[in-house]
This record gives structure tokens, sequence and C-alpha cells, in this order.
């Protein structure tokens, strides 16, 4: 047993006990709190986003709140003072403060895995865990010899090139902060296989050169099928070409299984160890960042955990009327439950954080993508909203001209910095004021007495305006909330992570339910592995459903023909 391991443990130990609900003197019910919440939903269907600025001329100040230079607006949303108290109210009586310090506490708050979610310890400047503080030395220490080149390849060269293998989480945060740190990166290039398509692997190795590539294989439980078949893959590639001491060199591990990883030939000293009670979602603080500590170094990695741990302290000290992550929590639980929103955008007007809604995608979607309460009853109220995105200005002409004139509203983050680290400034200002723009043209639409007004300006004769006006209008009144910081860097992008972490958990504490558990995930698992036994035997298709039978023989008739 390593000497984290026995740490952890200890700990582990003296905090065994899944609480239930706290006693909250003062605070009404919930279900009271619904009722108002749900009543005051209905009154304000009629009244207009733009007419609650004329009725309070302190709106932006009071729907907005920062932590340092990060302000979060969300006067564009469609909620008065009224409301804001009723969801902080929300918030309290669902004992918002006590889960949060029960998680910060290292209690268990994965009830299902009886588990504890301390992904809050790996940003700790001084971890107070030493194993914690052990292994973030080791792999950044080997993340700064392979950048040196004290660390080399068979051949005595140096690594030019990285392949990150990994599915999940142990792909999607460390692609999306090797993409938002490239400024500050000067390191080997990094490359992405997370795909079992055969392409993807064959597509990344082929343009690299063995001597001088090294593998991550990036795995928590060392099982996941992906992985597995990719790492099997670069084994053999490299084995093939380097010969069998490849291994050794050019291989290394982050899992919390060392031991599989041994039996697989990787060197112990190349094995770099997470632990059960960092979700693979919430692991890129972990050695599971090892290749943005490649690519950016050591101090940028260390930023980057500063940020995170800056938004621990104000979600655990700001009040919560002050409290970015429970304010975002708070949009989101009104939006979804009263304003009965099933989807949101979030539109970072950022080229680096284009990957930003792929992760934040698995972080909410499979945490709060949940339809029983901690107690396996069914939920009644609706839960983890579809989440989608991509950078802007790219998807103002993809899909935001459903959000302009579609019959269905989907709320959006909008996430844009002041500055740009390139001397751009123009760009940087046309980029700001599109985002901006995106907003507002939510916000206050364009009426078709305004359609009409502007043809007619134009000169277009009336029969011409009539037909066109109608297409041109636009409804208007579609909310949306803005975060904006000064820029780009470690530090920020470690904030923006952190934040949409603590908003997650925030929600699922409102709605009750296990916010660091999977197990959908898993019966797709268990099918692709039954399924596989069966793809080439016609006589077990008999036993599936006519569709699946169906597709499976369809393929093999294709096949051979
Ligand atoms: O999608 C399920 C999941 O378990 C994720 O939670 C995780 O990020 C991903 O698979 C990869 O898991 P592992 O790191 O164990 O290969």
């Amino acid at each position: 047993m390593t000497r984290w391991d026995s740490d952890i443990e200890g700990e582990m130990a003296m905090r065994d006990e899944v609480g239930g609900a706290f006693p909250r003197e003062g605070v009404r019910p919930a279900a009271e709190i619904w009722a108002d919440l749900t009543a005051k939903g209905r009154a304000l269907t009629n009244t207009r986003i733009v007419d609650l600025f004329g009725r309070d001329a302190d709106r932006f100040m009071a729907f907005s709140a920062a932590q340092q230079d990060m302000l979060l607006d969300y006067s564009k949303e469609k909620i008065d003072r009224d409301v804001k108290g009723l969801l902080i109210e929300l918030a309290h009586s669902a004992g918002l403060d006590q889960w949060r310090e029960r998680m910060f506490a290292g209690e268990i708050v994965n009830g299902t895995e009886r588990r504890a979610a301390r992904h809050n310890l790996l940003r700790e400047r001084r971890p107070s865990l030493a194993g914690v503080a052990d292994m973030r030395e080791q792999f950044l220490e080997f993340a700064e010899d392979v950048r040196s080149g004290k660390r080399l390849g068979v051949s005595g060269k140096r690594f030019t090139d990285i392949v990150n293998i990994g599915i999940g989480g142990s792909f999607l945060g460390p692609k999306l902060a090797v993409d938002a740190m490239a400024p500050f990166a000067d390191g080997p290039r990094i490359h992405f296989v997370s795909n079992v398509d055969p392409w993807q692997f064959h597509r990344t190795v082929d343009e690299l050169d063995p001597a001088r590539t090294l593998f991550i294989c990036a795995s928590k439980s060392f099982t996941t099928q992906e992985t597995m078949l990719n790492t099997r893959a670069a084994l053999d590639w490299a084995a093939t070409r380097l010969g069998p001491k490849a291994v050794e060199q050019h291989f290394c591990a982050i899992t919390a299984k060392p031991e599989v990883a041994r039996q697989h030939g990787f060197a112990p000293e190349n094995i770099f160890q997470i632990w059960d009670w960092a979700g693979g979602r919430f692991s890129i603080w972990s050695s599971m960042g090892v290749c943005v500590a490649i690519r950016a170094g050591r101090r940028n990695f260390e930023a980057f955990l500063g940020g995170g741990a800056e938004i621990d302290q104000h979600f655990r000290e700001a009040p919560l009327e002050h409290n970015l992550p429970v304010l975002l929590a708070l949009i989101g639980i009104w939006r979804r439950n009263v304003m009965k929103q099933p989807a949101y955008v979030l539109s970072p007007y950022e080229d680096r954080l284009a990957a930003f809604p792929d992760y934040i995608q698995q972080l909410e979607m499979e945490s709060n993508g949940k339809s029983v309460n901690r107690d396996g009853e069914a939920m009644e109220l609706d839960t983890a909203p579809v989440v989608f995105g991509g950078a802007g200005t790219n998807t103002q002409h993809s899909f935001f001209q459903k959000l302009h004139q579609g019959t269905d509203v989907a709320p959006v983050d909008f996430i844009v910095g002041a500055e740009t680290p390139t001397a751009a400034l123009h760009a940087q200002a046309v980029l700001l004021a599109n985002c901006l723009a995106q907003s507002k043209a939510l916000m206050t639409g364009l009426s078709e007495q305004e359609a009409r007004e502007r043809l007619q300006a134009k000169g277009m004769d009336e029969a011409a305006v009539e037909k066109l006006a109608p297409h041109m209008a636009c409804p208007g009144d579609r909310p949306s909330t803005t975060l904006m910081y000064k820029s780009l860097d470690p530090r920020t992008l470690g904030r923006l992570i952190a934040l949409y972490e603590h908003k997650i958990f925030a929600q699922s504490v409102i709605w009750g339910i296990e916010c660091f558990d999977q197990w959908g995930v898993e019966l797709g698992k268990r099918l692709t592995e039954d399924l596989l036994r069966s793809v080439d035997e016609p006589e077990a298709w008999e036993k599936e459903d006519a569709s699946t039978g169906g597709l499976l023989a369809w393929r093999k008739s294709l096949m051979n023909g």
C-alpha cells in the first residue's frame, strides 16, 4: 500500500456515514417554496424581461455578482427580486450550506457508491492529505522531465508528441485544458485518442515518429473498453517499431488501479495514481492533467489549480446571494423547473473554450441526469437539462436561428473575456460586440411593427412589406446569463471549471439526487459486452429484440454482399 492510500483510508474511516435531512429552523418546507415559485412564474409569464429593467433602476446591480474580475450578469433572466429571494430560500431549505460543508469535510456524499467527493483536495495549495501532495509532485516532476528532455525515448530522442488515450473525463478535461492554455504552452504537442473507432488511433499515430512519441493511458478504472483497446493498439504499435522495451519508456498510466497497470507492463515509476473519491468527470485537477502539465508546464498547471481553489473558497464562504456557483444553480433550477425549459445553451465567445460545452455536457448530464431521489423514489421534479453549445461566433451561423425564432425557448449562458492574448484588439472587440448583441437580440427581439417600419424605410412596397414582416419578427423575451472575466489564463480556466462543478453539485442538493454516480452508463457497457459475443452468431440473434436482430442480419448481408 502506498503512503497516499493509507492517509486517505484513515481519513475515510473517520467519516463513514451518509447523513439524512438537516434540521433547518425557521426555513419553510420546500413544497411551500415551490408553490410560491410556481405562482411567481405564472405571474411573470406576461411580463417581458425588458420591462423588468424599467421597473427596477438597480436591476443590473441587483442581478449580478462578482468573484474578483469575474462578473455574473443574470439580469437578462426572467426573474425579479421576489423570485431571487424564494430561490435562495429554496437552497436553504434543501440544506445546501450543510451539504456543501459535508462535501468539503470529506463525508460520504456519493451514497450509492459510499464515497466522498474530494476533488477540491486536488487543487488545494498545500493539500491536506500528504498523498495528494506527493502524487502532484511526482506527476509534475515527470511532466517537467519530459519537457526538459531529461526523460527520453528508447533511442535517446526527446519526446515531441504525446498521445493521451482516454475517454469521458479522462479525455474531455485534458482536451479542454490543453486547448484553453494554448497561448501559455511551449511543450510537446498533445494528441487525443478517445474513440474506439480504429480510424482515430490510426489517423493520429500515422503522422508520428515512434521514437519521439509518449503515450499516456488515462483510465481511472483501467477497464474501460475503448481505452483498453486503444492502449493495446498503442503497445503493439510501439513494440513493433521500437522493440519490447518501449513500454517502459514510452508509456505512462493514470489510474486508481495501479496494480492493473503494472499487470499490463507499465513501469511502476510511470504510473500516476488517482483515487476513488475523485470522480472521472472531476479528475482534471489530478494526475489526469499530466498532458496539460507537459504542454503548459508546472507553473501554468499550478495556476490552473489555484483558480479552482479560489472558487472552492468562494463557494464555501460567499453568502448565497453573492455566491456565483449557487446563483448559476438557482438560475438553472428556475429555468428547468418553473419556466419548464428542457435545454440550455453554453456559448463561450472564446475559441479556446470551444470544448467547454462538451466538457460541461458530461459534467452536468452524467452527474444530474437522474430520475430517482437519494432514497430511490421517482422524482417529481425534472432534473438535468440537455446541455449543448459551441464557440461563438460559429454558433450564430449554425443553431442560433432557432434560439431567436424557434417555437420553444432555450436559455443561454454566454461566456466572454475582456482581453485577448493576441494583439488583435479590433477582432476581440468584434467578438465581444457579437456576444452582447446576441443576448440583447434574444431579450428585445423585433416586433412585427418594427420589422414593417424597417422595410418601409427601405422603400419596399406595402404588399411585400406585409408578406415579409412576420418572417422577420423575433419574439424576444428569451433569457440569458453572461459571465465575463478579464482574460482566459490558466487561473481563469480553473475558476470556470470549478464554478460549473459547484453549480452542478448545488443543483443536485436542491433536487435531492445523487450527483457523483453514473449507473445509467453501466447498462450500455454491459449490453455491448453481451452483443459483442453474438455479433457474428446468427443463432444468437433470435434472442434479441426484432430491431437489434434485424440490424445484425442486415450488417451480415452487407458484409457478404
Ligand atoms: O462514462 C462513464 C465513465 O465512467 C465516466 O464517468 C468516466 O469519465 C469515463 O467513463 C472513463 O472512465 P475511466 O477513466 O475509468 O476509463
